[in-house]
């Protein structure tokens, strides 16, 4: 039961209006839906086939007269009038047995809905297909003092609520919620001088967390009002926080669904990363509004078109917020530790895929960032003017549509007269293109010569030369800027451009800022890579100069040579001490590559990464760092503490992000007396758990985690920190054993994807650790995969993921894993999620 993007055909009816009606009962909720169906004239075929899984069908009507529908697993079928007609039936479902978290479900007795991408069919008969777009008329009887649904409130009863939604919409925007909630309120003024009324729900006991992602809100509002030109189409925006939840958030029209852990929000409970993350996330299904809602997907395949641009959007907006070249360097790190891996593995696929069995499986860093970064070179190669004039055109002739990714290029062929065939191979083509950069300098030219390849990738044997901006600048050789950044716009295999009229052979300073998603592979020595550490202008590539050397030091540890190299202590020093720089940036060049990163650059290189030595390679260099840098970590640690109240700004979190990193390294030397008094002092979750990181990794915090677990055994969210760190701190030969003694831990309540998230995300996570050659931590993850399937199909597809690398270990490893998924391959009634997943990462 494959999909294909090239299988395609419009439904053959059109939905006027939705009206429904909810009954709310823990085990027997009553949907009824009265549905106005019109034959779609752009197509002739009238099969009338409505999805719906799980539901037991009471009555069904058209026109009022009884039909008997022929039901399937996967829906009904009947025959259907070639005229208008309203279509009547009446479900039963059992939202309180719902685990999966799909459709409607309840969490902490309150009932709440997840319908993006197929839930929908969960909740009533309907074509569940986003090109299906209507005005939705909703109401809720229950007994339950809130009541909510997408739009505007109509009227409101005693044990009644009803909502309507004047926009059209796809069935996996809609969304209700009941429950015992409270808000935190607020309103906010649109460009065009309209109130809207904006509401933040909760549980009661948090409302202490709503302020800051109310704040998040309404500046997010105000952004893209400044930079995009939209404004808010609805009175109100409700949204709600729900602890069980599959992914971070959802963006259903005017009532976006939160994971708690993605909207809740202390300074006493969360970290100025959290904090981050929040606002990112609000922002980002705030954008959705226009970039999804109101111009939807025409199908999943197109899933890249809301996502990409609405990632790209909400990183936009982070930059404008906070600092953009931290901004930056943080979203390469994330691109390389999650996309990478899946670009360049069983895994891999195009930005836009052209099938699937399960697209929950495809919600990927793939579709996401690296959709996002696809975005971000559009806008470099047509340039910011015509990039903002593209995306007027995109919503002035999109509004109301369900589109695809010929649609949105289409609008930046109009505007800036260019062909964006090639171009379009960035949607097409899996896996990661590697740059191959020659350089030549003869009378004052400088050449560059640049070479594109990309591996083959599954189903995809030959690969095409794509269209790559690369943002190059030269240095002189005493550290000047001699050519400031300039794109070269790469369309050929092998590619030649020159300089002219130099002095001296300059240093290529390549990809600056990041410009495409490739990795460069250019023959230099470490003298090159110091000397772009001091001087590179851009501050992307400069931090790039500094992890290049630090990989390389790690290498070099991980494969024999036991001592780090000079430069890059001597480079690390320097810009330690430049008070100038900003202390998130200065964190950042503290910061070393992870070691799943480092296992694949071995990998890469042909040798075979032996997950210990990485660990000890890690830990080494951290130790000579710490002697290295002993005489002014007081000092710098002294710099980063902050004096003003707290606040998670950029300024403060960047203070405390490089106290952090010098704490690391302070513990290593004092044995985690300064971290102890961190932890004692400390009257912020940033402080209090980055000390007690430090204790735990030092193996001197037992009293400090017993102490935090008393503080905190009330707060959920906190809790999964708790979890979370001591794994993610165990030593390798270790912490499979935590992992597993945590999973009889009573607050294990592992039905909480959150919770089972803190366990086996910190353990997957934990390199050396999951993969310690035991095998012990394989086989805890896949015993719990196996129990998770028949509840959360979705969770337990996600993280299937861990085994995504499992290629490039060693022959004992990869018999290890082998078997773990063949074991989990063979069990019974295995979800279409999973079995999906792990046939891929198993390969041929
Ligand atoms: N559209 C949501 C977002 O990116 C993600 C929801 C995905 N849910 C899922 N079950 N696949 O904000
Ligand atoms: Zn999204």
């Amino acid at each position: 039961n494959t999909v294909y993007l090239k299988d395609y055909k419009s439904f053959g009816y059109l939905v006027d209006q939705v009206h429904l009606t909810f009954d709310l009962s823990p085990n027997a909720t009553r949907v009824t839906s009265r549905i106005a169906f019109s034959p779609n004239p752009e197509t002739e075929d009238r099969s009338f086939f409505l999805h719906g899984e799980k539901l037991r069908l009471i009555r069904a009507a058209i026109d009022g007269t009884a039909v008997s529908p022929e039901i399937t697993a996967e829906g009904l079928r009947v025959a259907a009038p070639d005229a208008p007609f309203v279509w009547e039936a009446e479900v039963e479902i059992d939202p309180a047995n719902n685990t999966a978290l799909e459709g409607l479900y309840m969490s902490n007795g309150m009932y709440c809905t997840q319908c993006e991408a197929e839930g929908f069919r969960k909740i009533t008969y309907y074509p569940d297909r986003p090109d299906v777009m209507s005005t939705f008329t909703v109401r809720i009887n229950g007994d339950l003092p809130v009541l909510l649904s997408n739009g505007n409130p109509v009227q409101r009863g005693e044990g009644w609520a009803e909502w309507h939604d004047p926009w059209p919409k796809p069935a996996y925007l809609f969304a209700l919620v009941a429950g015992d909630l409270v808000a935190h309120s607020d309103s906010f003024t649109t460009i065009s001088g309209k109130s809207v009324d904006l509401n933040l729900w909760v549980r009661p006991g948090d409302e202490h967390k709503c302020a800051f992602g109310m704040e998040a809100l309404k500046k997010s509002m105000k952004w893209d009002e400044d930079t995009y030109g939209r404004e808010y189409d609805l009175d109100v925006f409700n949204i709600v926080a729900v602890d069980d939840f599959n992914m971070g958030a959802m963006e259903n029209k005017g009532l976006n669904i939160f994971n708690s852990s993605c909207v809740l929000a202390s300074p006493d409970t969360s970290t100025d990363a959290n904090f981050e993350r929040i606002e990112a996330i609000i922002a980002h299904e705030y954008f959705h509004n226009w970039t999804g809602n109101r111009i939807t997907c025409r199908d999943w395949f197109q899933l890249c078109l809301k996502e990409g641009l609405t990632v790209f959007r909400d990183s936009q907006f982070t930059s404008d917020m906070r600092s953009a070249p931290v901004k930056r360097i943080t979203d390469v790190i994330d691109l390389r530790a999650r996309q990478f891996p899946e670009d360049n593995g069983p895994l891999s696929h195009p930005v836009r895929p052209e099938s699937f069995q399960e697209i929950n499986n495809f919600y990927t860093a793939t579709v996401y960032e690296k959709g996002a970064e696809v975005i971000g070179m559009l806008k470099r190669l047509v340039g910011d003017a015509a990039y903002a004039e593209a995306l007027d055109l995109y919503f002035a002739r999109h509004d109301g549509q369900a589109c695809t990714i010929e649609d949105w290029l289409k609008v930046f062929e109009d505007v800036t007269g260019r062909d964006l065939s090639q171009f379009k191979r960035w949607y097409s083509q899996s896996g990661t293109p590697r740059l191959k950069v020659e350089e030549e300098f003869s009378e004052g030219t400088y050449t560059l010569t640049l070479t594109q390849h990309t591996d083959p990738t599954p189903g995809q044997p030959d690969k095409q030369p794509q269209v790559i901006p690369v943002a190059v600048g030269l240095l002189s050789p005493n550290g000047d800027e001699v050519v400031p950044t300039r794109v070269l716009e790469m369309t050929e295999g092998t590619q030649s451009f020159t300089f002219e009229g130099l002095a001296a052979k300059p240093v290529p300073s390549i990809l600056r800022d990041f410009s495409a998603p490739v990795i460069v592979e250019r023959e230099t020595d470490t003298a090159e890579r110091a000397f772009l550490l001091a001087h590179d202008t851009d501050p992307f590539h400069r931090w790039e100069a500094g992890r290049a050397l630090a990989r390389e030091t790690l290498v070099e540890m991980a494969t024999g040579d036991a001592t780090p190299l000079p430069d890059y202590l001597d480079g690390i020093r320097t810009l330690l001490r430049d008070k100038s720089l900003d202390p998130a940036y200065r964190a950042l060049m503290l910061g070393l590559p992870g070691q799943s990163e480092l296992a694949g650059h071995l990998h890469e290189a042909g040798i075979t990464p032996d997950p210990a030595a990485i660990w000890i390679a890690v830990e080494d260099l951290k130790q000579a760092l710490a002697r290295d840098l002993q005489d002014m970590l007081p000092d710098i640690y002294a710099e980063a503490q902050v004096d003003a109240p707290y606040a998670p700004d950029a300024e403060q979190s960047g203070k405390r992000a490089l106290g952090a990193a010098a704490l690391d390294l302070i513990s290593r030397l004092d044995g985690g007396k300064q971290a102890a008094a961190q932890y004692e002092a400390a009257d912020n979750m940033t402080l209090q758990l980055s000390a007690l990181g430090c204790l735990l990794g030092a193996e001197t915090g037992d009293a400090q985690l017993a102490a935090f677990y008393d503080q905190w055994k009330d707060d959920r969210l906190v809790i999964d920190k708790w979890f979370m760190l001591q794994i993610m701190k165990a030593k390798p030969d270790r912490a499979a054993a935590v992992a597993k003694a945590l999973t009889e831990h009573p607050d294990f309540t592992w039905k909480t994807p959150n919770r089972f998230r803190a366990v086996f995300g910190a353990l997957a996570g934990n390199h050396a650790g999951f993969h310690d050659s035991s095998g012990a931590g394989y086989d805890l993850l896949a015993d719990w995969l196996i129990r998770l399937d028949p509840l959360n199909p979705q969770t337990t597809a996600r993280m299937c993921t861990a085994f995504q690398t499992w290629k490039r270990y060693d022959a004992g490893r990869q018999e290890m894993i082998a078997a773990q998924l063949d074991r989990i391959a063979a069990t019974p009634d295995l979800s279409r999620d999973a079995g999906e997943m792990i046939s891929r990462i198993r390969g041929a």
